[in-house]
Order: structure tokens, then sequence, then C-alpha cells
């Protein structure tokens, strides 16, 4: 009781309150995605994503290499093909642009460690993350292309597949897919509580993957539910997720804190586009320290126990904990 407690003695000086600080962020703690395409010579900005670039695999190489030297050991790909169909063909075609970007990448850089994304949105002419039946997505015939989606990235070298649809069943269709053919050592990240959110919008300009009809609602969890996520995330660990991730992180918090309570796998978090073009835009109209605000954010998502933080912001923060 006041005045023998005094919390404020604590906080005298930078030199106590870094003694006493209990969350730090590092570079380990980054995932940095990139977006690849087509064609040589390839950067284009994206537009609300100021920063962030849809480029060719060149390109992919030589932003993975600075990042690589920032100190981050990992990049997430996702690919925007140059042609789109029904099946989204384009996803698991050997010489597609991931598959082809993964080579480019672990041929330049051999240590960073490549993840691919694994979803049919980006490939399909209708934008969804699988095939359309009855005029909805047909949750089983949609995970044998992701597990061949899967299989491909493997087979161009990939460290590890980050499925990202949110079919029922995709873990262990991938999991037995890439037993079966030899990669019973590439670990599966899942997108096991993945929300249907606004803050993708910036994204989808990205990839180019926004739904031509209807939205993500029949396949993405609602965000108003906070029990369901502690059973996405059991059925995803059950079958064979070596890591699992929530998504969006911001507004989830309570999400991942609850996920990192009630398992012993490995949490990763997506810190995602509509987080990051927020503290951008503020920036940009003066409103806001953007580096305080993006630390800020990041640290918040580690303190509620993320062990890995996927996000835009990684060479940008890398650069401000390695000063
Ligand atoms: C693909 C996918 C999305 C994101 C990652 N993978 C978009 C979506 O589900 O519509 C969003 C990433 C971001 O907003 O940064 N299914």
């Amino acid at each position: 009781m006041f005045p023998i407690h005094r919390p404020r003695r604590l906080r005298t000086n930078e030199v106590i309150r870094r003694m006493v600080r209990e969350t730090s962020l590092s570079p380990d703690d980054f995932i940095y995605p990139l977006f690849v395409t087509f064609g040589k010579g390839v950067r284009k900005e994206v537009s609300a994503m100021p920063g962030c670039f849809q480029e060719s695999a060149d390109e992919a190489v030589r932003n993975a290499k600075e990042a690589h030297s920032l100190g981050i050991p990992s990049v997430l790909l996702f690919g925007i093909p140059e042609q789109k169909d029904e099946r989204g063909t384009a996803a698991y075609d050997e010489g597609g642009v991931v598959q082809n970007a993964v080579k480019a990448i672990k041929d330049a850089i051999p240590d960073l460690y490549v993840i691919t994304d694994v979803c049919m949105c980006e490939y399909t002419s209708h934008g969804h993350c699988g095939i359309i039946e009855a005029g909805d997505v047909a949750n089983d015939a949609t995970l044998e292309l992701l597990a061949r989606e899967a299989l491909s990235h493997a087979k161009a070298g990939a460290d590890m597949v980050a499925p990202s649809d949110m079919m029922d069943g995709r873990v262990e269709a991938i999991r037995l897919a890439l037993d079966d053919e030899g990669f019973p050592n590439v670990p599966i990240m899942s997108y096991a509580a993945k929300y249907a959110s606004a803050f993708y919008g910036p994204f989808r300009e990205a990839a180019e993957s926004t739904p031509q009809f209807g939205d993500r609602s029949s396949y993405q969890m609602d965000s108003a539910n906070r029990r369901e996520a502690l059973k996405e995330v059991a059925l995803d660990v059950e079958e064979g997720a070596d890591i699992v991730m929530v998504k969006p992180a911001l507004s989830y918090l309570d999400i991942i804190s609850d996920v990192r309570e009630n398992f012993d796998v490995p949490v990763a978090a997506y810190n995602v586009s509509g987080e990051y073009s927020l503290v951008k835009a503020a920036a940009r109209l003066g409103w806001i320290d953007e580096e305080r605000m993006m630390m800020e954010v990041l640290t918040s998502i580690k303190r509620a126990g993320a062990d890995l933080i996927l996000t835009y912001f990684a060479k940008d923060a890398a650069k401000v904990l390695n000063r």
C-alpha cells in the first residue's frame, strides 16, 4: 500500500526500465512477406502499402538479401501469376511465380528461410480461396489442389509451407502429401485462427486477390468469436501443424494470448496489411510518430504471446533494433 509501494521507483531512468522490461523484440522474431510476380526488373509499389512492392524474382532476391543482411531470418512468399483461371492452375505449376522465386532466393541466399503461402485466391479468376461448386467454395475438392500446391513449393525448395485458405482438413491433406512424396521434414505453419477481416483490404490490391462475388465469411472466422479460435487451433495441431498462426494480430491480441496459454506449439501472428497501412497513412498525415507506433504495435503482439510476427515492418523495425 502507498507510500510503501511506489511502482514509479522502477521507472526513474532508462537503465532501470531496460532492466525490468518484460518483452523485447529481435529481428529473429520477424517473417517478412514478399509479393512475387512474373517478368524481370519489375518493382511496382502497392499504393495502399508504401514500402511494399510487387516484384519479379530478380527484384525479390535483392529485397530478400537486404532483409537477410538486417538479421531477418525468414521471408514469406505470395504469388501474383500471369494467368488466372477457375481452378487456379498457376498455383501448382512447377514453373509458377512462387516456385521460380523460391529457387532464385534459395540459390542466392541459401540460409534465408523461405516460407510459401499456400492458397488459391491469388490464382483463381473468381478470387476465392478454393474452387467453386454450386456457388460456394467446395471444401473437399479444394484439398487436393492445396496439397498439390504445397508439394510444388516443397519441390522448388521451400523450407516451410503456410496454408492460409481456411478449408477444413487442409493441414492433414498437405501433411500426407508432403510425407508421401519425400518431404517429411518440411514443416507446416497453419493460419489456424484466421478471421474474415476488413484489415486485409490493402493486401488484396497487392495480391490482386479480391473475391469477384460474395466474401470469405463462409470459410474465414467470424471476428466476434473467441472460443472458436481454440477449436480451430486444436484441430490444426491434431492434423499436424508445427506452428499455428493468429490473423490479423492487432484487433485479436486476446486470441493470441488464449492460444499461447492453451497450446505448446510456437505461435505466429500476422500484423496484416491494414494494420500496416493505418500506421503509414497517419504518419504521412503527420498525425503520429511512425517509428514509435511501429515498435509499440510489434511489442504488443509479442507481449500478447506471439513467438513470431509476420510483418511488412520487418526491415524498418530491424533497422531500429540494430541501431
Ligand atoms: C490469402 C491471404 C490473405 C492474406 C494473407 N493470405 C488475404 C485474404 O484472406 O483475403 C492477408 C494478408 C494481409 O492483409 O496482410 N488467403
